[in-house]
């Protein structure tokens, strides 16, 4: 990695205080970026729906009879009603205002007295589609329609996560932890993407799996990759058979800009982060537990408690007060800690990170 001849200093406090540049962030960034929708055994029968919000748009996914999984603006095309909420499934797409009912893939089929119409053309009206893309199970959606595809943002990603979670095909979701942050989304973010602050605020972080001196985030395309060697994995507080498969000893994790990340921890344990803005100065933190098929299991649950009770929890506390101290008089914006060899004592993954977030809200 390069490191810069000046220094470089972190975001203005504006950044994260001011409702203008959330609006734009809204508008922009979330609309123009890969966003996490849901998971495909949310979708699994023909007809099987789900709706949920990006950048404060409505929208659903719902599986074709060709068995494509599509995304939707959830509005009708006669007079904006939503079509749909929460989840369920379907024959047809009918609107509850006029009935107008839509094929799953988005066509009119029939409307009360639309032969009446002189002129109407029935195959002129379809749904609004979003651009969709499963990735290993995991759907995403970009308002943008020009976007560029998942393997061009985030290079050589599914292949490593394959190659980690080989049995990523066959999980489901066996638990979402929400975890609710009195911050901006972007002070949740970069907590998450540096390590500085490891060694003095997780205290498991240097004794436990995580060799901390091989700590190591870096750029990927529009990936944050974090690696690093481990330690004491007989010490796990879960067995591991480490000759199942090339990387059953190792703990890696793929941060995919803006707001979603896959982690693995020995043993091919994938689990998830998403998060969500609520508000300037609010989001939320969704943590994602996964096994076969999404069969019950004790060992998933405790590593689930212990994350929320520890990481999380510490966590928490540590972006609350940055959010806070945005707000103080006294605050210049300092340097960040970029050192040439990067490591887990410098911040270079936030230079990377602050500048995707400038883009973002200055566009
Ligand atoms: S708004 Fe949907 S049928 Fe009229
Ligand atoms: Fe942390």
């Amino acid at each position: 990695m390069n490191a810069p001849d000046t220094l470089v200093r972190s975001l203005d406090a504006r950044y994260y205080t001011d409702p203008a540049i959330y609006q734009k962030e809204q508008q922009g960034l979330f609309a123009k970026t890969w966003q996490f929708a849901g998971h495909e055994s949310q979708v699994e029968r023909t007809g099987d729906y789900f709706s949920f919000e990006i950048a404060g748009q409505s929208l659903f996914c719902i599986r074709g009879r060709d068995g494509v999984l599509r995304t939707f603006y959830n509005v009708c095309q006669h007079r904006a009603h939503e079509l749909v909420s929460g989840s369920g499934n379907c024959k047809v797409i009918v609107c509850p205002y006029h009935a107008w009912t839509y094929e799953l893939t988005g066509g009119l089929r029939a409307g009360p007295n639309l032969k009446a119409v002189a002129g109407f053309s029935r195959q002129d009206i379809c749904l609004t589609e979003v651009k969709t893309e499963v990735f290993w199970g995991f759907i995403f959606v970009n308002l943008d329609p020009q976007a560029e595809p998942m393997d061009s943002w985030f290079p050589g990603v599914r292949e490593e996560l394959g190659a980690f979670v080989p049995h990523i095909e066959q999980l489901k979701p066996l638990e979402w932890v929400q975890v609710s942050e009195k911050c901006n989304w972007k002070v949740s973010v970069e907590n998450y993407s540096e390590c500085y602050h490891c060694a003095l605020n997780h205290p498991t972080f240097a004794t436990g799996v995580v060799k901390p001196e091989t700590y190591d985030i870096r750029p990927q395309g529009h990936c944050l990759r974090h690696t690093t060697e481990c330690q004491n994995l007989d010490r796990m507080s879960y067995p591991i058979d480490l000759e199942a498969n090339a990387h059953a000893g190792d703990y890696s994790s793929w941060f995919l800009w803006p707001a979603f990340s896959f982690q693995v921890y020995p043993g091919n344990v994938l689990n998830t982060y998403h998060w969500r803005s609520t508000g300037v100065e609010t989001c939320d933190v969704w943590r994602g537990w996964y096994t076969i098929d999404g069969v019950d299991s004790e060992v998933i649950h405790r590593l689930a408690v212990q994350d929320r009770a520890t990481t999380v929890e510490e966590d928490i506390l540590l972006v609350e007060s940055v959010q806070r101290g945005l707000h103080s008089r006294g605050y210049r914006p300092g340097p960040l800690v970029v050192d040439p060899k990067c490591g887990v004592n410098s911040e270079h993954s936030i230079m990377a990170l602050q500048q995707w977030m400038r883009e973002g809200a200055d566009a």
